[in-house]
């Protein structure tokens, strides 16, 4: 690329609104770590979700699974669009999630240890998400966009995993396929609808 100082709009307007460019970024990319890094680790917890039981809680753990790799897509495009770029090193993005604790349960089966899991991790994507939302509200409409479409399938997850923890009720029905992604479609189009 030339030395040549590109001049992008799409960010400049943004700084003229008051964003710290910088700081949106560094959460995004941060936030698209999370999401991926949970997509694993729903993974693992969801094939040892075993019995009877588990086999009820495979399908809810399946429709956050396949909407935290349609989070991590929405990221994407932003990133780049802001001038940023994924870490070269993919141990540096899974390890700057920080979700370690996501890791199978001892022993590995324990169906309630394994929800505590999922819930923790869906109430860390709301903070992460809802922080977001707070940077760009009203300064930078095309994250926020993202961001507050993702938030609102967080706050799904966490109601269907307090549901089965607690018998809180959701107040909503299962999706109606696994990867529905019923608020962030538009922004994961490059996984393709079933
Ligand atoms: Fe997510
Ligand atoms: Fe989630």
């Amino acid at each position: 690329m030339s030395e040549e100082k590109i001049n992008v709009v799409g960010i400049n307007v943004l700084r003229q609104n008051g964003v710290d460019v910088d700081e949106v970024l560094k959460l995004l990319i941060y936030n698209a770590s999370v999401e991926f890094a949970a997509y694993y680790y729903f993974t693992n917890l969801r094939a040892h979700c075993t019995g009877l039981e588990g086999e009820g809680i495979k399908g809810v753990i399946e429709d956050a699974r396949l909407e935290d790799l349609s989070h991590f897509e929405s990221c994407i495009q932003r990133i780049y669009e802001l001038g940023g770029i994924l870490p070269n090193d993919a141990m540096e993005f899974i390890r700057m999630s920080g979700c370690e604790f996501l890791q199978l349960p001892t022993p590995p089966t324990n169906l309630k240890e394994i929800l505590k899991k999922c819930l923790l991790a869906e109430q860390g994507a709301i903070v992460n998400w809802n922080k977001m939302c707070n940077l760009t509200l009203g300064k930078d409409p095309a994250t926020y966009d993202i961001a507050k479409d993702i938030l609102k399938e967080e706050i799904e997850h966490e109601s269907w995993f307090m549901e089965l923890l607690y018998s809180r009720p959701s107040g909503h029905m299962r999706r109606k396929y696994s990867g529905e992604r019923p608020h962030t479609h538009k922004h994961s189009r490059a996984i393709s609808q079933l």
